[in-house]
């Protein structure tokens, strides 16, 4: 059975409640699909938000991070079940920018994949290379060391239902896309990766995006892979233009 394509948007830090309501109503139309799955990752502030104004779509909303303790002495923390409590049924873990300005770690990135799991939230699971990570011709080893670490203890059911976002940190917010073949090439290889930790049938069923400077103009090549099952988008996730990646054959 072919893979569904999963498009979606980072809203990173943008946009208030008031604002999240505006724009989810401008979106509304614009991404309806009935091919593709549309989730639009928004600040935990603006779930409950986004979450109204999107009842009755296709639009499917996901926070942006969330904390591994279940509740207690950790301020300014996010738990699963707020998050759960709020609506929202994904979340983004481990995105470059949580590790480069707020320390997360690989090991940091599995406890909350196996507690937004727990808790019974879809992850999209972020890995990516460095520039010179590229240059030095490390990316492939580099993306398995976080992949095997991010499905320590998953258990085969779990990572049939995860989403892996392969994003290089060279081409987030830069406008330099990797190329179609470039993406293709390492989404390829997360897939043979889970095939070994896991059996081909999860390794078939696992959903991997590409995410970078995604935006109505490349997003028709790059879906077109075979291993590439839709994106995760920042900028052009705030856009009229996201209706157009959705809809993007
Ligand atoms: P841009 O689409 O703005 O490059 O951001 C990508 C990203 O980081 C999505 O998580």
């Amino acid at each position: 059975m072919a893979r569904r394509k999963l498009v979606a948007g980072n809203w990173k830090m943008n946009m208030t409640p008031t604002q999240t309501t505006e724009l989810v109503n401008t979106l509304k139309p614009l991404v309806a699909s009935d091919d593709v799955d549309v989730v639009f990752c928004v600040p935990a502030i603006d779930i409950p938000a986004a979450v109204e104004a999107a009842k009755g779509s296709n639009i499917k909303i996901g926070a942006e991070n969330m904390y591994f303790e279940e509740k207690g002495a950790f301020t300014g923390e996010i738990s699963p079940d707020m998050i759960v409590d709020s609506g929202a049924t994904y979340v983004i873990i481990g995105h470059s920018e949580r590790r480069e300005y707020f320390a997360e770690t690989d090991e940091t990135v599995n406890k909350k994949v196996l507690k937004a799991f727990e808790h019974g939230l879809t992850p999209i699971i972020c890995c990516g290379e460095s520039l010179k990570q590229r240059e030095q011709g490390i990316t492939i080893d580099w993306i398995r060391q976080q992949i095997k670490i991010a499905f320590i203890d998953v258990t085969a059911d779990q990572a049939k239902k995860a989403v892996i976002a392969y994003e290089p940190i060279w081409a987030i917010g830069t406008g330099k896309t990797a190329t179609s073949d470039q993406a293709e090439e390492v989404c390829c290889a997360i897939r043979a990766c889970i095939r070994e930790l896991y059996d081909a049938d999860v390794a078939e069923a696992i959903t991997i995006q590409y995410g970078g400077s995604v935006n109505a103009g490349n997003a028709a090549e790059l879906f077109a892979k075979p291993d590439i099952d839709g994106g995760l988008v920042g900028g052009a996730s705030l856009k009229p233009d996201f209706g157009k990646i959705v809809n993007y054959k």
